[in-house]
C-alpha cells in the first residue's frame, strides 16, 4: 500500500516537472519530415541568409536556405564586424543566443535584464555568452581586427526587433514623453535611422577608437 502511495507520488511530481518545462519551439515529430537526402549546407556566406551594414556581414542558415533544421528549432548566424562594427540594441522574441567568439575582437556584449539591470561583459576569441530570450541584446567589435563569431538560437524563427528603430515608429507624443524630450530632437534622431534599419551598424569615429579598451 504504502509502496503504490509511493509510485503516485513519485508520478504526480514528474508529471509537475514536465508541465513546468516550457521550449522555444514544438518538438520534432519525425527524424527527417521533409524526407531530405543531403544534411550540409556549404559556404554559407553564399548560400546562407547574407545580409550586411557599415558593421560587417552575417550569414543565417534557417529553414529558408537548409531545409534540414525544419523542426529541430535552430537557428545559427556568422558573423564577420569590422572594427567599431556594432550589432544594434535588438531582441529575438521567440529565442535565446549562445555567442561564440573565434577570433578577432574582443567583443563587448551585454544585455538589459527585465529588471533594468545591465548585464556587460568583454569576450575574448575561446569564449562564449548567452542572451537570454527576448531580452535587449548588443555587441560591438572593441577590437583592431574583424571579429568572426558564430550565434546559435534555439528557434527555426527567432524574429528580430531592432530596438531603435522600432521605438521611433510609436507616434511622437508618447515617444517624447518616455525619453523626455523635444519634438525637434526626436525629428532630427529619426531621420538619421529611418534610411537604414540593418542593425550592423558601425560606430563613427568620434565615439569609436579601435583598440582604446581593450
Ligand atoms: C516522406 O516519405 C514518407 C514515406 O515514404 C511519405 O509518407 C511522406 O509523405 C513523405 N513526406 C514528404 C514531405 O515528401
Ligand atoms: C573585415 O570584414 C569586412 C566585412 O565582413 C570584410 O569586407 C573585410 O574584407 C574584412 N577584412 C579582413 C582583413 O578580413
Amino acid at each position: 500500500m504504502q509502496a503504490a502511495l509511493c509510485l503516485v507520488l513519485v508520478i504526480a511530481i514528474g508529471c509537475m516537472q514536465i508541465t513546468s518545462v516550457t521550449a522555444a519551439d514544438p518538438d520534432p515529430l519525425l527524424d527527417n519530415p521533409l524526407n531530405l537526402t543531403s544534411f550540409t549546407i556549404r559556404d554559407i556566406f553564399h548560400n546562407g541568409d547574407v545580409s550586411s551594414g557599415p558593421g560587417g556581414v552575417r550569414a543565417a542558415v534557417n529553414t529558408r536556405n537548409f531545409p534540414a533544421t525544419t523542426s529541430e528549432g535552430i537557428t545559427v548566424v556568422r558573423f564577420e564586424m569590422v572594427p567599431c562594427g556594432v550589432n544594434v540594441p535588438h531582441t529575438h522574441p521567440r529565442a535565446s543566443e549562445l555567442l561564440s567568439l573565434i577570433s578577432g575582437g574582443p567583443l563587448q556584449v551585454g544585455f538589459i535584464d527585465t529588471s533594468g539591470n545591465a548585464h556587460l561583459d568583454i569576450i575574448h576569441p575561446g569564449d562564449s555568452t548567452l542572451f537570454p530570450r527576448g531580452l535587449l541584446h548588443f555587441e560591438i567589435n572593441l577590437g583592431t581586427e574583424n571579429a568572426t563569431y558564430l550565434s546559435a538560437l534555439n528557434s527555426q524563427n527567432p524574429g528580430t526587433l531592432n530596438a531603435g528603430a522600432s521605438l521611433f515608429r510609436v507616434p511622437e507624443l508618447t515617444l517624447a514623453t518616455a525619453l523626455n524630450t523635444e519634438f525637434s530632437v526626436l525629428k532630427k534622431i529619426a531621420k538619421s535611422i529611418s534610411s537604414d534599419l540593418t542593425t550592423l551598424q558601425k560606430s563613427s569615429k568620434a565615439h569609436c577608437v579601435p583598440g582604446k579598451w581593450v
